[in-house]
């Protein structure tokens, strides 16, 4: 692997690799690991906002013994006067070993990637891909469940915009006997069909429902996720879409849902997710956050040793 853009470019044994080298990682001590990527530079390159990406995989480069640099607001850069994407690619590229990238436009990674002679990997595209975000869900998944084929999966949210879920949808039809079920609360935020065909035609069984306590009932996972109100025009009525009861995922929802079933949601959650689901044991999205280092780690040592 050269660049990470999508999860398209991996295969299930790629996958199943990484996830098992990310368990070896986080088995690891600090100590044994503080010399893994000493004297490599890794680039942080956000031009749209992050928390949880940004610090896990910062978090990972220096536990690993690289270096850091980089820039979490574009408008402390060059491109405020006009350098293009292309241009400040290459000028990361010269002074670090990879470059992660976070861009509002989809297909901006693989615009990096068409130009960068250091690896590259899509932090997240616009409305297109997270593909490091899809190995740290199923990576949960794992940890949670055990095995991945079979897995009953519940999509909740906004799966029209939502870039985390239209990588794990790619990455689960890698997958045996993967059953989907998807809830949006309203149609304009419905999974496209385009990503419905190709769920499908990739042995997927997709089906819809018509509550979150329904699905709750029927999954082992319920992924939920924010309306992505950054990446709608005109995203007023979206804004009270945000607030419909319907859409709130609260404890009493899960009365019904198998023991082990866990609730992800790649954060932040906004009003989706009531905080009296926090403390159940079915509550597994700020665990889901914290797996992101030892994932991103065992990419970094892939890419990087
Ligand atoms: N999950 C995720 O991408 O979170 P951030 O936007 O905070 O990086």
């Amino acid at each position: 692997m050269k660049h990470l853009l999508g999860i398209e470019a991996l295969t299930r044994a790629e996958i199943l690799t990484l996830l098992s080298e990310a368990k070896n990682v986080g088995a690891m001590t600090r100590a044994a690991k503080r010399e893994l990527l000493r004297g490599s530079v890794m680039v942080s390159m956000f031009f749209e906002p992050s928390t949880r990406t940004r610090l896990s995989f910062e978090t990972a480069a220096l536990q690993l013994g690289c270096g850091v640099t980089g820039f979490s607001d574009a408008q402390n850069t060059s491109a405020t006067k006009g350098e293009s994407l292309e241009d400040t690619v290459r000028m990361c590229a010269a002074y670090g070993d990879a470059l992660i990238l976070r861009h509002p436009l989809l297909g901006a990674a693989h615009r990096a990637a068409a130009v960068s002679n250091v690896p590259v990997i899509n932090a997240g595209d616009g409305a297109g891909e997270h593909p490091t975000q899809t190995l740290v869900d199923l990576y949960t998944m794992q940890q949670r469940l055990g095995d991945l084929d079979g897995l009953r999966v519940g999509l909740a949210g906004d799966l029209c915009n939502g870039r985390t879920v239209h990588s794990l949808l790619l990455a689960l039809a890698k997958f045996r006997n993967i059953k989907v079920s998807c809830f949006s609360p309203t149609p304009a935020l419905a999974l496209p069909e385009s990503q419905r065909r190709h769920a499908t035609l990739h042995g997927i069984d997709i089906d819809d429902a018509d509550s979150l306590a329904t699905l709750a009932q029927r999954v082992d996972v319920l992924y939920m996720t924010r309306v992505q109100t950054e990446r709608i025009s005109g995203s007023e009525p979206f804004d009270a879409v945000a607030k419909l009861e319907h859409y709130v995922l609260r404890a009493k929802d899960l009365a019904g849902a198998a023991p082990n079933m866990c609730v992800m949601h790649p954060l932040p959650r906004v009003r989706e997710i009531a905080t009296d689901v926090d403390a159940l044991p079915h509550a597994a999205y700020f665990e889901q956050a914290g797996n992101a280092v030892s994932v991103r780690q065992a990419l970094l040592l892939q890419l990087l040793r």
